[in-house]
This record gives C-alpha cells, sequence and structure tokens, in this order.
C-alpha cells in the first residue's frame, strides 16, 4: 500500500516537469488594419512573414480589439479587462500624463514573471511613464524593456530621417513636445530617436533576450509592440524603396522582416516547438493618412470609430506542432490573450474581474470559442452612454454611431469627423455573416419578427453588461503636467527642445 502511494505521488510529483511552459512571443501592430496583410488579402502589401504564419498556423477571421485607439486597447490586452476597468480611458496619455496603467493591475509580464519566465517589451509602450518612470514596463512586470513610452508622432518630427539616406518624416507630428526619447528599462539611451537603426536594435535586444532565456533554460515572453505602421512611417535601409505600395509598404514589410528574424532566431536556439507567437493589432488604420495610412479592406471606417474597421483586426496564432493550420471564425478578443496564456503557462488567473475567456482549447483542439458577444466601446467613454455597439452572435447592433477625425477622407461620409454622435433607437443592426460590411441596416423597415427576439437579446446582454460594468477613476482625465515630459538631460534650457542625446545603448 505505501509503495503504492509512493509511485503515485512520484508519478504526480513528475508531471509538472514534463510539460514545459511555453515561450509567448505577443506582437502587437500599431494602426494596422483588416485589409493590410497579404494573407487578409491585400494585394500590394509585402508581409511573406505572416503570411506564412498564417499559412502554417490559425488565422482569425472575427478577432476584436476593445478600442480604436492605442492606449486603451494596450491596458485591455495586457490586463485581460476593458479599459473602464483599469480608467485607461477617454483617449490616450500623452508624454506629460499624470496617469498611466495603475501598478495595481495585473499584467501578462506579472503572471509569467512570477512562473519564472524572462519577461521583455521591445517598442511602443503608451500606459504612461509618470514622475520618475512610475508607469514604466519595468513597473509593471519586465524585467527588460527598450523602446518608446508613446507613440512615435508625440515628439517633433519634421527635421528627423524616417527613410535612409535622408528622407525626412512626413508630416510634423508633436511640435512642442520633446524631442521622441528611446528607454533602455528606465533610462534615455537616446533622445531623439533615429528611426534609421531602431529595429536593427530592437532586433538585437530581442534575440539576446531570447538567446539569454533558453541558454539558462528559462521560459521567456516577450512582447513585441512594434510602431512601424503607424504614422509617420519609417523603415531602415534593408527596407526602403522595396515595395510597390510606398511609404507604408516599406515600413510593413520591415516589421514583418522583422518578425520573420524573431521566428529564425527561436529557430536557431531549437525553440520553435515550444514557442506561442501571437500577432495581431491594436486599432484599426488611420484612413486620415491617405494612402500612408493603413487599410480596413472591406470593412467600414477605421481607428477612432466603432463600425467594424475600427476595432475587427487580423490575428494569427502560431505553434509548431501544436497549433492545427487553418482559418476560424469563431469570435475572440484581445482580452482573451491574458486568460489563455496563463492557461498555457500553468499560472493562476490573479484575483480580479476579467473580461476574457481561455482559448487554449480554440488553438490546441480545434474548440468552439467560449466567447459568443463584443462590446464597442469609442475612444471617448462616457460612463453615462456606455458601449456604442454590441456583436452578439453574427448580429451587430448599433445604439450610437460616430464618425472621426482619423478616419477623415474615406469616400463613406459616416466615417468623417462631420458624421456626428447619432442615437438610434431601435439600433442599427446589420448580419455581420451576410454583410460584414455594414451596408444594410436590417431595422430599416421597423422591426421584422423574425428579429424581435435577436434584438431582444442583444438588449438583454447590453443591459447585464452595463450594469455590472465599474468604471475606475480615469487616468486619463488626471491631465499633463510638462515637467513630466521624458527628458534625458533635466538640467538643459530651453525644454523640452534641449532635450537631445546621443548616447545609444
Ligand atoms: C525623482 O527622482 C529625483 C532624481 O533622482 C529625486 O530627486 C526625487 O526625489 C524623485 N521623486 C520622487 C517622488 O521619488
Ligand atoms: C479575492 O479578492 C477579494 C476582494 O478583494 C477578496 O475578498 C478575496 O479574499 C480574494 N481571494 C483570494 C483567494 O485571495
Amino acid at each position: 500500500m505505501e509503495v503504492w502511494i509512493f509511485i503515485l505521488s512520484g508519478v504526480l510529483l513528475l508531471q509538472p516537469a514534463l510539460t514545459t511552459p511555453p515561450n509567448i512571443i505577443l506582437i502587437f501592430a500599431d494602426d494596422l488594419g483588416y485589409g493590410d496583410l497579404g494573407c487578409y488579402g491585400h494585394p500590394t502589401s509585402l508581409t511573406p512573414t505572416l503570411d506564412w504564419m498564417a499559412s502554417n498556423g490559425l488565422r482569425f477571421k472575427d478577432f476584436y480589439t476593445t478600442a480604436a485607439v492605442c492606449s486603451p486597447s494596450r491596458a485591455s490586452l495586457l490586463t485581460g479587462r476593458y479599459q473602464t476597468r483599469s480608467g485607461v480611458y477617454p483617449g490616450v496619455f500623452y508624454p506629460g500624463s499624470r496617469g498611466g496603467l495603475p501598478l495595481g493591475e495585473v499584467t501578462i509580464a506579472e503572471i509569467l514573471q512570477s512562473q519564472g519566465y524572462e519577461t521583455a517589451m521591445v517598442g511602443k509602450w503608451h500606459l504612461g511613464s509618470g514622475l520618475n518612470g512610475t508607469f514604466l514596463p519595468t513597473r509593471q512586470g519586465f524585467q527588460n524593456f527598450l523602446g518608446v513610452p508613446y507613440s512615435h508622432d508625440q515628439g517633433p518630427c519634421r527635421t528627423l530621417t524616417c527613410f535612409p539616406p535622408d528622407i525626412k518624416c512626413y508630416g510634423t507630428c508633436d511640435v512642442g513636445e520633446a524631442p521622441l526619447p528611446i528607454f533602455l528599462n528606465e533610462e534615455i539611451v537616446q533622445q531623439p530617436v533615429d528611426f534609421t537603426t531602431l529595429i536593427p536594435m530592437y532586433l538585437e535586444f530581442s534575440k539576446s533576450i531570447i538567446h539569454k532565456a533558453v541558454d539558462n533554460q528559462k521560459p521567456f515572453f516577450l512582447y513585441y509592440a512594434a510602431h512601424h505602421t503607424h504614422y509617420p512611417q519609417f523603415a531602415s535601409a534593408k527596407y526602403t524603396g522595396t515595395s510597390v505600395r510606398g511609404r507604408y509598404g516599406d515600413a510593413l514589410a520591415e516589421f514583418d522582416g522583422s518578425i520573420g528574424e524573431l521566428l529564425e532566431a527561436v529557430r536557431d536556439n531549437g525553440a520553435l516547438e515550444n514557442t506561442l507567437f501571437f500577432f495581431t493589432s491594436d486599432n484599426g488604420p488611420e484612413t486620415m493618412r491617405k494612402e500612408r495610412g493603413g487599410s480596413a479592406g472591406h470593412l467600414k471606417c477605421g481607428k477612432s470609430t466603432t463600425y467594424e474597421g475600427g476595432l475587427r483586426e487580423p490575428a494569427i496564432a502560431y505553434w509548431q506542432g501544436k497549433i492545427k493550420a487553418g482559418v476560424t471564425s469563431e469570435l475572440a478578443s484581445i482580452l482573451d490573450i491574458l486568460p489563455t496564456i496563463a492557461a498555457l503557462s500553468g499560472a493562476p488567473l490573479p484575483n480580479v474581474t476579467l473580461d476574457g475567456y481561455d482559448l487554449s482549447d480554440l488553438l490546441l483542439l480545434g474548440h468552439k470559442s467560449p466567447r459568443s458577444t463584443i462590446h464597442y466601446y469609442p475612444p471617448s467613454i462616457d460612463a453615462n452612454i456606455g458601449i456604442f455597439a454590441l456583436r452578439v452572435g453574427k448580429y451587430k447592433a448599433h445604439f450610437y454611431t460616430q464618425g472621426a477625425f482619423h478616419s477623415e477622407t474615406t469616400p463613406d461620409p459616416d466615417c468623417r469627423i462631420t458624421a456626428l454622435l447619432a442615437v438610434h433607437e431601435p439600433p442599427l443592426l446589420f448580419d455581420l455573416d451576410m454583410d460584414p460590411a455594414e451596408n444594410y441596416n436590417l431595422l430599416n423597415r421597423g422591426i421584422p419578427e423574425d428579429l424581435a427576439p435577436v434584438l431582444n437579446e442583444i438588449l438583454q446582454v447590453r443591459e447585464d453588461f452595463q450594469s455590472s460594468m465599474e468604471y475606475a477613476e480615469s487616468q486619463t482625465n488626471l491631465g499633463n503636467d510638462p515637467s513630466l515630459k521624458p527628458c534625458c538631460n533635466p538640467e538643459c534650457t530651453p525644454k523640452p527642445s534641449c532635450c537631445q542625446c546621443k548616447n545609444g545603448v
């Protein structure tokens, strides 16, 4: 009897050691739309790596972000919670923002760090920096950070080179802000950033983390928050002039090439079979940049709107030998990434209200998604209004619609800033399977009998969601303090333009 207990407990103890937690590379694109990748139908984009990952992994057709602008979608991705719960609304953070993602929020990095992962981030944070770096990634579970604290247009760019040999950045970006800083952990190592060497620098940093972790037999988590496809586009010499899609195409080609290099690095370290790559984007395309902006493809409008073009995103999961190649129309959201990664790594979920679902059975076993609803918040969240739209199954109802500056210049007048906030009662209702472009309102002539139960269900889901939502104090409404703008040379004058250093990493 005792012998059996011994053997049994021996087996049980061995189990965890046999299943090594997977490495995770989470790639988050910036202002990249549903129609921008070759594998999502773009005719001229050069995205061979992502196309390859899509055809060898799982490509999502119905994947959503939680916000059509940068800061709130990043908060949702990293916490598995709506931005309302963390207070990352309305709008986005600025270089002098007092607020940030509250430190009490539990991020994917913190969850994985406590599981023994080496955690790292490269690229764009945009969840606050604050006094003495209070809100930087290093305070939210990332042991290693190299990147920009906010969007790379939030600093003057008129005199900066975006493409070699010396093609200046297109546009002026935010004149009056500090030159754009690059942080290594909590220290500014370059200000302003050199766009032409930025990606090679990110790659060198990422590869050394991967190599070090594999060498030390530690699992790693790399969050690559790329900012390439955001205005103003940039690329290094290797990719400049390579795409017939112009500057956006060149930037996208470098982004895709950088993912290819990460894939190679993982393969070279013999870790491909134990690494999950997950790719998606923060929000829809900024169509106001015209041919220099992204594309929502078939979908209506883009960035800052709650039409499909604003929040529906390309998404690809690739894990050699573990995820079967295919395409899915199961519903999924960036909110689901934290619970999925927690399940895959064996980590307990944080003791907070989560809004996501564990999709590991969808990824690994081809099961149905546990998710049946998508809630669409506008960028300027007002607790008295709440969500603008709601998808339940294949039906989407718009209770409010509004055009946006970021979606200007699209031929559809509904997308533009001139389309003012409109209340819809009854809501506009679309069948997204038959009409993904949201062209034909099913309630145009009253409520047909067969749709009455659909509408009732949607109204009920909305009521339940809105009445249970808890709004944290807004972090963006805490405002700005010019003295918080990151500066490599704090004693210099006149600020912030004097904040210039060429230290290098
Ligand atoms: C911020 O850092 C500066 C310089 O290291 C220090 O003098 C100051 O006390 C710090 N402020 C806070 C609130 O920690
Ligand atoms: C989870 O949090 C709640 C509320 O803060 C608390 O009452 C409860 O004890 C916590 N549970 C665990 C297991 O820590």
